[in-house]
């Protein structure tokens, strides 16, 4: 008797449609500029005053690398364009322009405006950076 009853909600359990909470999956595409993470970073930083280059992913900013260089450079704010720590003398090579936001925060805290910010400079190639100078 109770194995009948038994299979009887089991039928009704294997009949029903998924509940609403488990909706279906569905793949989500790729972000165009996430890199593939699979693929070996294909960008290299060179650290001038540091003797020493690291590879990132093309997209990735410059205090990425330094952070993954164990390169010493703070940034309190951690990447948000407010504390300034980050500002390096110079960034050349194929990097994104300036932004607005960096050449505002530069001036608010008094640091050459020749410098970047390396949480706001995106990497595209072959990159040097100078981090001396930093005030
Ligand atoms: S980490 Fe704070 S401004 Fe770049």
């Amino acid at each position: 008797m109770i194995h009948k009853l038994l299979g009887k909600i089991l039928d009704v359990a294997r009949r029903r449609p998924a509940s609403r909470h488990s909706a279906p999956k569905t793949e989500r595409p790729a972000a165009q500029s996430e890199p593939d993470p699979i693929a070996l970073p294909d960008c290299q930083v060179t650290f001038v005053d540091h003797d020493k280059t690291i590879a990132v992913h093309r997209g990735k900013t410059v205090l990425h690398a330094i952070i993954r260089g164990g390169i010493p450079l703070p940034h309190e704010c951690g990447g948000l364009a407010s504390c300034g720590e980050c500002h390096v003398s110079s960034i050349t090579g194929d990097v994104s322009d300036r932004r607005e936001i960096e050449t505002r925060i530069l001036k608010i805290l008094g640091r050459p405006l020749d410098g970047r910010l390396a949480c706001q400079t995106l990497v595209f190639g072959a990159v040097s950076v100078t981090i001396a100078g930093q005030a």
